[in-house]
């Protein structure tokens, strides 16, 4: 079954808590945290204090997505935090593979982000190491943008690879992921979908989170 990751960048943060115990209960698999330095991307968002603040709420995987420089400074304040899988930028690692040793010598699972603008091939040598690759459908930076659709061939292509390569990480889809896109990212090999606005801006999160589910 798809797993659905809502992004708490979508969440109304004055009560965070409630929001999470809330797409908890309606069925989330994952919760997906955008932490964005100001640098990497245009934006600033949340640091590990907040996912310290959330470890003890919720009992779900912590899919922490790092859109931040140097993120080999910061990896383990956010072990220490209680992340779950710590995901990096290709384009913000100088030595991809020695941060995702850094991050599985936490324990932790490691896995591996692009850009829309960035080839698969940029990340295929390091398919072995990962537990996760996350392909962006937006520019990393803002919720709420629209899904590129041009970016779903590098998700077949992804899906290929795994399977010509015998592995067994997950693809999960980043930016854009609503009932009308989620069907082109599972056709296309995606197991875990992050959706902020689609779950965070609805009233109901489980009737949202489950027509994310139905839609594929
Ligand atoms: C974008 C973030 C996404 C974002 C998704 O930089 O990585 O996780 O919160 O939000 P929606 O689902 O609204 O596109
Ligand atoms: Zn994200």
């Amino acid at each position: 079954m798809t797993k659905i990751a809502p992004s708490i960048l979508a969440s109304n943060f004055a009560k965070l808590g409630e929001e999470i115990i809330d797409v908890e209960k309606g069925g989330a698999d994952y919760i997906h945290v955008d932490v964005m330095d100001g640098h990497y991307v245009p934006n600033i968002s949340i640091g590990p204090m907040i996912v310290e603040a959330i470890r003890p709420v919720t009992s779900l995987p912590l899919d922490v997505h790092l859109m931040i420089e140097n993120p080999d400074h910061y990896i383990e304040e956010f072990a220490k935090a209680g992340s779950d899988i710590i995901t990096v930028h290709q384009e913000a690692c100088t030595h991809l593979h020695r941060t995702i040793q850094l991050i599985k010598s936490h324990g932790l699972k490691a896995g591996v982000v692009i850009n829309p603008g960035t080839p698969a091939e940029m990340i295929k040598p390091i398919l072995e190491e990962v537990d996760l690759v996350l392909l962006m459908t937006v520019n990393p930076g803002f919720g709420g943008q629209s899904f590129i659709s041009s970016v779903l061939p590098k998700v077949r292509q992804i899906a290929d690879w795994r399977r010509d390569m015998g592995l067994d990480f997950e693809i999960e889809i980043d930016g854009g992921v609503n009932t009308e896109t989620a069907k082109l990212c599972t056709d296309a090999g995606a197991d875990v979908l992050v959706a902020g606005s689609a779950v965070f801006k609805k009233e109901d999160r489980r009737e949202a989170i489950e027509a994310i589910r139905n839609a594929v």
